[in-house]
């Protein structure tokens, strides 16, 4: 959808970047700019800065970068059309008249309004008179009318198509269940319902939206049927975007949460009165999640199963959690494999007592580190301490490390030198390969893809550099454009990103359209919008010269002579320190 520039000036004049960003980000001034915590990766030190005098932001730690269309985007997870909208909307302005086309948000409610009635629709046969089984079974699980109620938990009856017949009752389409999967199509061309013979649970968003569901088979009716069934993800619903409860949990004053594997842990919970549980829903722990956990605290316990799979699964949400601020412990699982068991057969206060035991993430992973080696042979001990060192060195507080190294070297009897040393060494490795990590990063966003060394298009840090000159020369002197034309080919670009950036601003030169970023942001990928956004707010000196665009030029047409740039995966630490240099420069 295209705006009239008129439209996109008064959007912009009523839509100040600051105010439209700072409900998202507790923004400092520093300087003309403004600086704060990234709203979209996690860090500690604010490298998200806001820049007023174009209007723009850019964050240094992740590269995300735009105006206040493309922030809102992805703030809001809305597409540009929708974005547009929200700005307009917030800020008292027309949309043009048949310039929307809503069709995206119009399905969007009407979803929602089918998951409501399907709710509604399970909670009802779970209190009618056909769901005494599945009442049965919750009275079973020791869940109370209340609890049941709280968290909507409902029953999808036995029959194929009961969903669907109440729900084409009340107005909504087959093309609409199917859009909202819950619904599908069957071998016979007739449309059945996902959820059959289950117990529902609703998962609900933090507006209080009804977004997806699970059901539990709870009969042995059918043996070889999953025991849970997740909704797909939907257009109201993303895996990694979702924690669930975390409606009821967010409300909780001390910034503690509880988190668990599954649904059914965490009701458990909740109606034992640790209503700070949540449980990443039908998928495993992302780092979506770990932002979602970070708006909402500053510790969470790790409450996952006590088996093999449940430890590991405790392992990559440690690693996973350390790019947050939050503090993390590890519950121990004893005297049941989950807190729904525990609190079911030992009652609340064993839980309590087991949550308070909570240890820290380091001291469960040394724990780890231990399992299964006899620390009282020179093998074992040996052993140990390689693993023990991998935990040390991913300590990010020199004290911290010190305090455990000086433990293991009094409870193995080794001199504390030497585990100091191992643990130095392995950080040093560390730090060699996640800087590989970046770089390969870098390259991905200036190229699009990661590690095309060696191919056509290579990435090196001249071209990139040459590249970039180009593009903020004409930005800065529109008047370069035309005279650069005869010596500017496509070929000559090695991003495609840049080749993008550099031919659209050209267009617009010629069509005299202005160069703000609002302008931009309906025709760029959110990728080309973060190099554009860094590269307008790039403040390294350029001369502002057509003779430096035609070197910038030259240079390039050397490279495209030259067979191939260095590849770094064949590159010693040396070569690549040396390539890291100049490319970060
Ligand atoms: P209960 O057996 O009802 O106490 O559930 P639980 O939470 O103890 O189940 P479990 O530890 O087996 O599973 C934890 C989570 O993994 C569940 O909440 C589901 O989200 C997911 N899960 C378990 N079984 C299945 C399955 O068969 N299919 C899918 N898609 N997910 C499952
Ligand atoms: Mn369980």
């Amino acid at each position: 959808m295209r705006f009239s520039e008129e439209f996109l000036d008064e959007l912009r004049f009523r839509n100040d970047i600051q105010s439209v960003i700072s409900p998202y980000v507790a923004l400092k001034p520093a300087g003309r700019t403004m600086v704060g915590l990234c709203p979209f990766h996690n860090e500690k030190t604010p490298s998200f800065t806001v820049y007023l005098e174009n209007q723009s932001y850019y964050c240094f730690g992740c590269g995300a970068g735009g105006d206040c269309i493309t922030f809102i985007k992805n703030a809001e997870n809305l597409d540009y059309t929708e974005a547009v909208r929200y700005l307009a909307e917030k800020s008292g302005l027309a949309l043009p008249v048949d310039s929307y086309d809503d069709t995206v948000s119009r399905l969007r409610h009407r979803i929602y309004e089918m998951n409501r009635a399907a709710a509604r629709f399970y909670y009802v046969m779970l209190t009618g008179q056909n769901g005494e089984k599945a009442q049965n079974y919750v009275l079973k699980r020791g869940l109370s009318p209340e609890t049941c109620k709280k968290f909507g938990i409902g029953f999808a009856p036995d029959q194929w198509d009961s969903l669907v017949r109440h729900l084409k009752n009340a107005g909504f389409s087959e093309d609409e269940l199917v859009t909202a999967s819950l619904a599908r199509k069957a071998k016979n061309g007739g449309l059945i319902d996902v959820f059959r013979n289950r117990l529902m649970f609703p998962v609900i968003d933090l507006r209080g939206n009804v977004i997806a569901f699970s059901g539990r088979v709870f009969d042995d009716k059918d043996p070889n049927a999953p025991k849970y069934i997740n909704s797909p993800e939907t257009l109201v619903y993303k895996k990694s975007q979702v924690l669930y409860a975390l409606n009821f949990a967010k409300n909780n004053n001390d910034k503690k949460l509880i988190l668990c594997e599954g649904n059914m842990d965490v009701i458990a919970l909740h109606q034992a009165g640790f209503t700070n549980a949540v449980a990443a829903m039908g998928t495993s722990f992302t780092p979506g999640h770990a932002k979602l956990l970070a708006n909402y605290a500053d510790e969470v316990l790790l409450a996952y199963d006590g088996d093999a799979a449940g430890q590991k699964a405790v392992n990559k949400v440690i690693s996973i959690l350390e790019t947050t601020h939050i503090k993390t412990k590890v519950i121990k699982m004893v005297g049941g494999k989950d807190p729904d068991e525990i609190i079911r057969t030992h009652g609340k206060e064993r839980m309590r007592d087991i949550l308070n035991g909570a240890v820290n993430d380091t001291e469960f992973r040394l724990s780890q580190a231990e399992a299964g080696l006899d620390l009282t042979s020179p093998d074992g001990k040996v052993n140990y301490l390689n693993n023990a060192v991998a935990v040390l060195a991913s300590l990010k507080n020199p004290m911290e490390r010190d305090i455990y190294i000086t433990k293991i070297s009094s409870d193995l009897d080794v001199l504390k030198p030497a585990i100091s040393e191992m643990v130095e060494k392995e950080i040093k490795q560390r730090k060699n390969r996640s800087e590989r990590t970046i770089f390969t990063d870098i390259q991905k966003q200036i190229t699009g893809h990661p590690n095309i060394a060696g191919t056509e298009k290579a990435f090196n840090a001249k071209t990139k550099r040459a590249e970039e000159a180009l593009i903020r020369s004409v930005l800065q002197n529109p008047d370069f454009c035309k005279k650069l034309e005869p010596f500017i080919r496509p070929e000559l670009f090695f991003s495609e990103i840049h080749k993008k950036l550099y031919f659209n601003i050209a267009q617009k030169i010629k069509n005299n359209q202005k160069l703000e970023l609002t302008y931009f942001a309906g025709e760029l990928t959110a990728a080309e919008m973060n190099v554009l956004s860094r590269l307008v707010n790039d403040k390294t000196l350029l001369s502002n010269t057509l003779q430096e665009c035609m070197d910038c030029i030259a240079a390039l047409n050397a490279e495209k002579g030259k067979t191939s740039s260095p590849n770094i995966v064949e590159l010693d630490d040396e070569g690549f320190r040396e390539l890291f240099k100049k490319a970060s420069k």
